[in-house]
C-alpha cells in the first residue's frame, strides 16, 4: 500500500499524531511546532447531536485557526454503540471505515498531515490504530491525559507506594474487581458503574477536567454518590457535554 500511495503522490505523505491535552493551555511547545509544520489537519466530524455541535471538533478548529493551519473535517463513519454483542468486532469495523475515509483523502491531498488527539493518544483513543492501517510513516507526540489531570487536581498519586494501578473502562470495571483489582482508574464510564460495586471504596472523581466548569469530588464511595450525581449534572448543564474519570481504591 505504501508504494501505491508513493507513486500517486506528488509529495510524500507523513502523519503526525499530536496529543493536545485537556485544555488549550496544555498544548506543549513540541505539539504547537508539529501542528504549525503540517500542511493540514484531519479531524473526525461526528455531526451535531441534541447536545449541539461536536465540542471536540470545535476545539480542534479553534487550535488550528489560532495556529493558521487548515482543518479538514471528515464525516465520521457510523458506529454501533448500542452495546453490540461483538464489541471488539464492531470497533475493528469502525477503525477500518475510518482508515478508508482518511486514506482516500490522503490519496487526493498528500503532504504532512496532523491528527489532534484529546488528552494523550496512548489512552483509549483509536487514532494510532487507525493511522497504522494507512501504511504511511507517522510519529506520535504525547499530551496530558485526563488521568494525569485527575491525579493533579486531587493532588494524589494514582497508586500506593510500589503498588500497581489498573486503567480500565466502565464496561470492564465489575470484571476487573471480581478478578481482584483494588486500585483502578476508570475512563469511558457514562453510567458511574462504581456505584454498583460491593465493598468499601474510596473515590477521587473529576468531570470536564480542564474546562472552566470542571467538577471534583473525593471521599468514601458510599457517602458521595449523590454529590457526584449532582456535580455530573452541573458539568453537563454548564458545558453542554460531560466526560468524567475516577480513581477507585478499596479501603
Ligand atoms: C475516548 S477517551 C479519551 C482519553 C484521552 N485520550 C486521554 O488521554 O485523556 C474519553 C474518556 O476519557 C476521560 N476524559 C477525557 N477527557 C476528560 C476530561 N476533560 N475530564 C474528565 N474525564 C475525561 C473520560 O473517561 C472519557 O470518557
Amino acid at each position: 500500500m505504501v508504494e501505491v500511495r508513493a507513486e500517486r503522490a506528488s509529495k510524500p505523505t507523513a502523519i503526525r499524531i499530536v496529543g493536545i491535552g485537556c485544555h488549550p493551555g496544555q498544548l506543549t511547545l513540541e505539539a504547537r511546532e508539529a501542528i504549525v509544520g503540517c500542511d493540514y489537519v484531519i479531524a473526525a466530524d461526528k455531526g451535531s447531536s441534541d447536545q449541539g455541535d461536536d465540542p471536540l471538533l470545535a476545539l480542534r478548529r479553534a487550535i488550528c485557526a489560532d495556529l493558521g493551519v487548515e482543518l479538514v473535517a471528515v464525516p465520521d463513519p457510523p458506529r454501533d454503540r448500542d452495546d453490540p454483542a461483538d464489541y471488539d468486532g464492531a470497533v475493528l469495523d469502525w477503525h477500518d471505515a475510518r482508515a478508508a475515509a482518511y486514506g482516500s483523502l490522503l490519496d487526493r491531498r498528500p503532504g504532512t498531515v496532523g491528527f489532534l488527539v484529546w488528552g494523550d493518544p496512548a489512552f483509549y483513543d483509536s487514532t494510532i490504530r487507525v493511522v497504522d492501517r494507512l501504511g504511511v510513516p507517522y510519529d506520535v507526540l504525547p499530551g496530558v491525559s485526563a488521568l494525569s489531570l485527575l491525579a493533579a487536581r486531587h493532588r494524589v498519586v494514582l497508586h500506593e507506594v510500589g503498588r500497581p494501578v489498573l486503567v480500565t473502562t466502565g464496561r470492564r470495571l465489575a470484571a476487573e474487581v471480581e478478578a481482584g483489582h483494588d486500585n483502578l482508574v476508570v475512563m469511558l464510564d457514562g453510567k458511574l458503574k462504581a456505584f454498583a460495586l460491593d465493598g468499601d471504596w474510596d473515590i477521587w472523581w473529576g468531570a470536564n477536567l480542564g474546562s472552566p466548569h470542571e467538577e471534583l469530588v473525593a471521599g468514601r464511595l458510599a457517602d458521595v454518590a449523590e454529590e457526584i450525581a449532582a456535580a455530573r449534572a452541573r458539568a453537563k448543564d454548564a458545558d453542554g457535554w460531560v466526560m468524567d474519570t475516577y480513581l477507585l481504591r478499596r479501603r
